[in-house]
Formats: C-alpha cells, structure tokens, sequence
C-alpha cells in the first residue's frame, strides 16, 4: 500500500503532534491517493478515503472493524455507552435506544426545538448591538434542546459550566491520542487532574437529574426509560454509573455537533451573499412569518440542502476510526489485525471525482439530480453501516427548524474576519471565536 517512509516505533507521531490529525491526513491523500498507510507509533494505520472502500469498512465488515483500542481514551473520558461499546453489549443498547429516534419517535420533540428557537430570539432582541460568538450561542441552544427532549429539564443556571466541562473532556480525549505513551489515570499528571475536575462536575450534573428524575416520577423522556430497563440476566435495573454513562453519552453526542452545524452554517452564509438571499426568500415565503412546523420541513428544500452543504464541507465529525480485529484484505492490501483504520471523511466528501466544486460552498450539490448521480457513500456525514448516527432524524429535525427560525429574523454578519480555520477535537470546532453582529431582517 502507498504511504509515507516511517520513523522508527514513532513512526509518523511527530508530524501528526505538529499539524494536527486533519492536515496530516489530507497531505497523505494528496501525496499518495485514496488508500495510504501510515504508522501512528508502533501500530500499523491504514487511511480509506475511497467510497468504495468506506463502504467496505463500515457497512460490510462491522465485525472485522471494530470500536477497539481507538475508542479507548474515548472511553476513559465519556465512558462505556451506546456510542463506545462494542459487540453484544453495543447491540443491546442500540435495540433498547432506536425506537425514540426514529422519524415517528421524535416529532415530539419539535415543539420544544422551535420553543427553543423562539427563546433565542427574544435573547438576541435584548442584546441587540452586542456582538455574538456564535458557537456559544448554537452550542446554549442545542444543549438546552437536549436536555428538555430526552431528560425532561430544563437547564439554563450552570449551562456554562458544564459545557465547558464537557469541552474539556473532549480535549483530553483528542491530545491523548497524538501521544506515544499515554498516562495512567491513577497517576496525579496535569491532563489526569483536570480530566478528573471535568468528570466531576459533569457527574454531579448528571446525577442531579437522576434524582429529580426519581422524586418527579418517571416522564415520558429517555431518561425515564433507560430507569425502567430491567438486564434480562441479572433482574437488575441499570446501576446509577451505567445510567451515568448513557445519559452522558447522549447529552454529549447530542448537542455538540448539531452546534458545530449550525455555526458553521451562519458562517458560511455570511460569506456567501447568493446563498444567503435564497434561503431567506424561501424562509419567508415558506413560512410568512410563522414558527416552522413539522409539515413546513418538506417545503424548505433549499434550507435542507444549505444545511447538507455545511455537513459537506465543515463535517462536525470529520473522520471516524476503526481497529482490524483480524488479518483481513483491502482493495487487494493485506490489513494485519490490530491496524487503526480511519476514514477521513471530510477528505471524502470534497473528493474531486465526485463532487462539481469541491472546495465550493454550493447547495446545488444536493439536487435530487446530483444527490442520484453519486456513490452513496462519497457523503457520510452521520457515518454508515449499523453504527450510523442514532440522532440523524433529530438533528436533521432540529437544524432546519432553528436555521429556518433564526434566519427569518435575523441576518447575521461577521463582526470580525475570521478565518475559517477549524480545530479538531473529535469534533470540528472554529480555532477560534466566531463573533458576528445579529442584524435584524
Ligand atoms: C449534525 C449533528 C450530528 C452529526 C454530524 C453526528 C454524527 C455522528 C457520526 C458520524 C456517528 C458515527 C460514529 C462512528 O461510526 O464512529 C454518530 C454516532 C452517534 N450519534 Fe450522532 N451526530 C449528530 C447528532 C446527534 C444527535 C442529535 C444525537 C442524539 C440525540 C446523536 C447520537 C449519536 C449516538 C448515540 C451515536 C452512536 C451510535 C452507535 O454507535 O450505535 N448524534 N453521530
């Protein structure tokens, strides 16, 4: 397989410490093509940036690609939940979970995303003049969008400490993962100690809204349900620190990318004038001043496809990562088992065979036209195979509702320049803050 010469047991460690996992990885895809290998130390890589072979990857050999050794700091960080398991113990949780996000499960949760929306408006009407970081702004909204629709609360006092909590545990789990040699938890290392601080202010968060959850009485939340499930094996219900672990995994999934969209959104469209007069004409119209509802989501098709654009281009998760659980043959490679396998994503989704202006931001990718002409998976934003996102009807749902809401409004334009550069924390994030004036329409 083509790939890069190797540094001994580093092996490419000191160019991913230097640029970053995105950077490294797009130089591998230019200089050698779709299917590279690489050495993140000791171990063997091997990068998959072709349809065919992420197909291969996620929707034919879940089993050989696991949710391994790669999950591992993943899993010191959020713990042992639907999105870090593996095996039977993943299957199960993934049976239990998936009828709430189904397209039926989650129209109830519409009202409390437009509420939301609504919220935010007022918000910004009082601080009109200010100027807005907007990941923030996206990150409140969605957070308190997740919390309502699966636990029932209602979280403002507090929101921001334990976003950055959270911000804090996603950091820990992407530094780890550029290091040769990983800490022990137990050994009292600066990154250790603030994992710790972090895992403890969101744990008494979380257990805070177990209790309310059993003095209220159980709700029609997934909380509620996760409280009910009783092991088949044991006759034991869920204990206190698995219940933790899934509602964390939840809360965390939930709202942290559907806010990278959203702000990625706003930035985008502040930079492009055609795109945003549509979207606006056809909010307007659309809508003619109301809410949205569920029924108007068919109808805003051009606000559908600016925010699969914006998955395109600024995938809030950007590469997704595997381990061999076997020796195994890719595109005529041989694998050896225990080889990190990734699919860059992002790489992907701009490949030039596949998309009309790669680096461009142009909905018409997203005719029903273009959409028929391409391999399915050249676009993947939620993943594919079992494992695809559980909250892809809800975050659809939720980004139309609050973009179309928003936007019929207000117009927002950059406060600063800002330079579009990104920072990958296993999510995308802006390097830095966006901060954008909230105009009025
Ligand atoms: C724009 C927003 C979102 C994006 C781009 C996104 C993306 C993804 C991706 C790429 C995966 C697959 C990871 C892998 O295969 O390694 C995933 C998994 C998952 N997502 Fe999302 N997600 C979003 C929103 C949500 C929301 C709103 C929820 C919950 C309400 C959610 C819950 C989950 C869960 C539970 C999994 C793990 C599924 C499993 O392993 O069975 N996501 N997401």
């Amino acid at each position: 397989m083509p790939g890069p010469q190797k540094k001994p047991v580093v092996g490419h460690l000191g160019e991913i410490r230097q640029v970053g996992f995105l950077a490294f990885y797009e130089r591998l895809w230019r200089d050698y093509g779709d299917l590279v290998q690489f050495a993140p130390g000791p171990l063997n890589g091997c990068m998959a940036v072709h349809p065919d072979q992420v197909r291969y990857i996620l929707v034919e050999k879940p089993e050989i690609y696991i949710k391994g050794m790669s999950h591992d700091r993943l899993r010191d960080s959020i713990g042992h939940g639907i999105l870090t398991l593996e095996g039977s113990d993943w299957r199960q949780q993934r049976r239990l979970l998936q009828p709430t996000y189904t397209p039926g499960g989650i129209r109830q949760f519409a009202s409390i995303m437009t509420d939301e929306a609504e919220a935010a408006i007022a918000r910004w009407r009082s601080t009109a003049g200010q100027p807005v970081d907007i990941n923030e702004a996206m990150t409140r909204i969605t957070m308190r969008v997740i919390s309502r629709a699966i636990f029932g609360i209602d979280l403002d006092e507090g929101f921001r400490e334990v976003a950055l909590a959270l911000h804090g545990l996603l950091d820990y789990t992407s530094t780890g993962s550029s290091s040769l040699f990983v800490m022990p938890l137990f050994l009292p290392t600066p990154a250790n100690q603030r994992l710790k601080r972090n895992q403890k202010i969101v744990r008494d968060f979380i257990f805070q809204i177990i209790e309310r959850r059993r003095r209220q009485g159980p709700g029609e939340d997934l909380l509620s349900l996760l409280m009910s499930i009783i092991d088949e094996d044991t006759g034991q219900p869920m204990t206190d620190d698995q219940l933790h672990d899934e509602i964390l995994i939840t809360f965390f999934a939930g709202h942290e990318t559907t806010a990278s969209l959203l702000t990625w959104t706003w930035y985008l469209l502040a930079q492009n004038p055609a795109v945003e007069a549509r979207l606006y004409d056809e909010v307007t119209q659309v809508l003619a001043g109301r809410a949205p509802t569920l029924e108007d989501l068919g109808r805003l098709t051009y606000t559908r496809m600016v925010l699969e654009e914006t998955l395109r281009l600024y995938p809030p998760v950007p590469l997704l990562a595997r381990d061999a659980a076997q020796d195994d043959t890719l595109a005529g490679y041989p694998i050896k088992a225990g080889t990190l396998v990734v699919t860059p994503l992002f790489l992907t989704q701009r490949h030039p065979d596949y998309w009309e202006r790669p680096e461009a931001f142009y909905p018409e990718h997203f005719t029903p036209e273009q959409v028929e002409q391409r391999p399915r998976y050249a676009y993947l934003p939620f993943g594919a195979g079992q494992r695809v996102c559980l909250g892809i009807h809800f975050a659809r749902m939720e980004a139309a509702i609050l973009l179309a809401h928003l936007a019929q409004h207000y117009r927002l334009r950059l406060a600063q320049p800002f330079d579009g550069r990104t920072q990958f924390v296993g999510v995308i994030r802006p390097a830095g803050p966006i901060l954008m004036q909230v105009e009025a329409r």
